[in-house]
């Protein structure tokens, strides 16, 4: 979970759990000093998060990348030189990624929200590389931040279901699954709160899930109170889609941030790094970088809260312990 939400104390608390812990490496380096050297201040930093969490866990943990980042090659290549073994790659597509990570190094895992993206991934690593994905992760409907749906699809989010989706996504697989003799584990994520729905997923296909939300208000989540408490007051109505400039529809809370966009309010951007290859500052509305650090410092009025559709119905800080024991009794009793 970016930005900075989940980092080092997150992730190996999962990763110490028994889950993998994902490290997002977007908007790491200090907001105040970026310009002098963005690549190599974001890097540091990523590099710094991936070894603390490694001298607290001795779990797996992961590395997300989103693939509009300006410098997400290079922060890839940092990464498995650190020696993180999972590459989680969204928001773009991977076309690149075999060839920055050599095969065996680590595994790397794309993140779609349809079988005909994933078809694409698949059938071009196929042809360039002779190579298929480690794992993929399905991204629902439901989940937080950037979603891959449109505006108008998000409005019917029951036939984007994961329970549509994901037999869609086996059907696409076997096929390379066959081809290559080993199996590519589907991991889905949207909306995943229990351990009903978990064994429910798992039930129909999936091999794992992956949860954003409910690991937000832990005792070890990364991000500020302020953003926790925004969390644990919200309810239903307040979480709506909005327009990010990253160019797709994001999930957030309706806050006094979400109220004056509405409003039509333009903030002055001052961008010295371009951290993404879609802003168009001229057209941006904001910084989405600069919105989403206000949010995780505990600026929450003039930040971006990120979360997923079942954000209202946290209600409690916790531990991820607490959290994962919760989880595995109510799989074992479903
Ligand atoms: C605060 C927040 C930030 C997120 N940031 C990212 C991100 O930077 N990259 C990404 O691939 N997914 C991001 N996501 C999506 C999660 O990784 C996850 O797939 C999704 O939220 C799962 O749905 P759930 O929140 O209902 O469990 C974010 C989600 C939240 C709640």
């Amino acid at each position: 979970m970016g930005v900075r939400v989940s980092l080092s104390n997150l992730a190996s608390a999962v990763a110490n759990e028994g889950g993998i812990g994902t490290i997002s490496s977007i908007g790491l380096g200090d907001v105040e000093t970026l310009k002098n050297d963005y690549e190599g201040q974001s890097r540091e930093a990523l590099v710094r998060e991936i070894q603390r969490a490694k001298g607290m866990t001795d779990g797996h943990i992961a590395v997300n990348f989103m693939g509009v980042l300006s410098n997400v090659e290079d922060l890839i290549v940092a990464s498995v030189n650190e020696g993180v073994r999972m590459i989680v790659f969204g928001a773009g597509l991977p076309t690149r990624l075999p060839a920055l990570v050599e095969e065996g190094s680590a595994n790397l895992v794309p993140i779609i929200s349809s079988a005909r993206v994933g078809k694409l991934i698949l059938r071009m690593w196929d042809r360039r590389y002779s190579r298929i994905p480690d794992g993929l992760i399905l991204e629902g409907p439901l989940a937080g931040g950037h979603l891959g749906f449109s505006y108008d699809q998000l409005k019917q989010p029951e036939m984007y279901s994961l329970e549509i989706l994901l037999p869609q996504v086996l059907e696409t697989i076997e096929p390379y699954e066959d081809k290559f003799g080993r199996k590519i584990p589907v991991i889905v994520a949207g909306g995943i709160y229990d351990g009903k729905d978990i064994a429910h997923m798992l039930s129909i296909g999936a091999s794992g899930v992956q949860m954003g939300t409910r690991f937000v208000c832990t005792v070890e989540c990364d991000v500020s109170e302020e953003f926790k408490q925004a969390y644990l007051d919200s309810e239903e109505e307040d979480i709506v889609i909005t327009k990010s400039p990253v160019g797709m529809p994001g999930r957030a809370i309706r806050n006094k941030f979400i109220k004056d966009l509405e409003a039509d309010a333009k903030s002055k951007i001052k961008c010295f790094y371009r951290c993404l290859t879609v802003c168009d500052i001229k057209t941006a509305k904001y910084c989405i970088a600069l919105a989403l650090i206000n949010a995780w410092r505990g600026d929450v009025d003039q930040g971006l809260i990120f979360c997923g559709q079942n954000a209202y119905r946290v209600r409690e800080i916790v531990t991820v312990k607490e959290i994962i024991s919760e989880l595995i009794a109510g799989i074992e009793a479903a």
